[in-house]
């Protein structure tokens, strides 16, 4: 497939980490971003509300042209991305938590995985256990300080430390030695989580993945490298911390505000 345009969304600023891997492998596709701050965190919803809202957004996309859709968030893939392909011809590339590189990662046969509560009770991601997890101990964790302090652009200090050990002191304890980061939001900490981890700890986030995906269902892209990034929330907070999370100038990356009549 041609493609000029993709379409990324996610309950917030989190899917950018992975609109960062897909830009870094696919410089001229053009990208349209939706970050759906206002109903952030996804995490603690229901499966009714996460496909409503998708399903808006999704709406809103494809009144853009995007040519495929990236569910950049986790909690969405594992609720809404089978009942999407059942409703829509577009593309969907979605994402779960990388449990299967960590359980063949693992030697200790113990891993660690951080996702949102609402990712963890997915019917979806007890599937994904059941069919790769096999033998291995896996180890769930919800960390929402970890969405409430990205969303902030908060990504380093003792509040980020302390929510760390908080998360996965435990998981460490118990043995594991490979740690998912299975949320878009958790790879903007993934610094501050690397020094509290012990080195003999790999940590995986399926970010790259994602972007080879999209590449290879793309065989051209043919866009201009325009990056759109919309968001339901606090625009002016969003032109704070967008630049921070992406390392961009705030000229570079000026954010619109998506008005909730137009994702209906
Ligand atoms: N970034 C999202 C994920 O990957 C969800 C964070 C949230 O809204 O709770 O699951």
């Amino acid at each position: 497939m041609a493609g000029r345009k993709v379409g990324i969304l996610d309950s917030g600023v989190g899917g950018l980490s992975v609109l960062r891997e897909i830009r870094n492998r696919l410089p001229d596709l053009d990208l349209h971003y939706i970050g759906d701050s206002a109903w952030c965190p996804y995490g603690v919803r229901s499966s009714e509300e996460i496909c409503g809202r998708v399903g808006k957004i999704v709406d809103y996309l494809l009144t853009q042209e995007v040519s495929l859709i990236v569910l950049a968030c986790n909690s969405a893939t594992i609720h809404a991305v089978e009942w999407l392909r059942n409703i829509y011809t577009v593309p969907f590339v979605g994402m779960e938590p990388g449990v299967k590189p960590a359980s063949a990662a693992t030697k200790s046969g113990v891993i660690g995985v951080l996702a949102t509560e609402a990712s963890i009770a997915g019917e979806k991601f007890h599937r994904l256990v059941d069919s790769t997890a096999h033998g291995v101990t896996v180890i769930t964790q919800p960390c929402p300080k970890f969405v409430e302090m990205v969303e902030r652009g908060i990504l380093e200090g003792p509040a980020v430390d302390d929510a760390i050990h908080e998360y996965t002191d435990q998981i460490v304890e118990k043995g594991a030695d490979v740690v998912v980061l299975g949320c878009t939001h958790y790879p903007f900490l993934r610094e501050s989580i690397r020094r509290i981890l012990p080195d003999s700890v790999t940590i995986i986030d399926t970010g790259e993945a994602v972007a080879r995906r999209v590449a290879s269902l793309l065989e051209e892209a043919t866009g201009s490298g325009e990056t759109v990034i919309e968001t339901t929330g606090d625009l002016e907070l969003w032109n704070q911390v967008v630049p921070v999370l992406l390392d961009r100038p705030a000229a570079a990356l000026a954010c619109r505000k998506l008005v909730e009549d137009s994702a209906q």
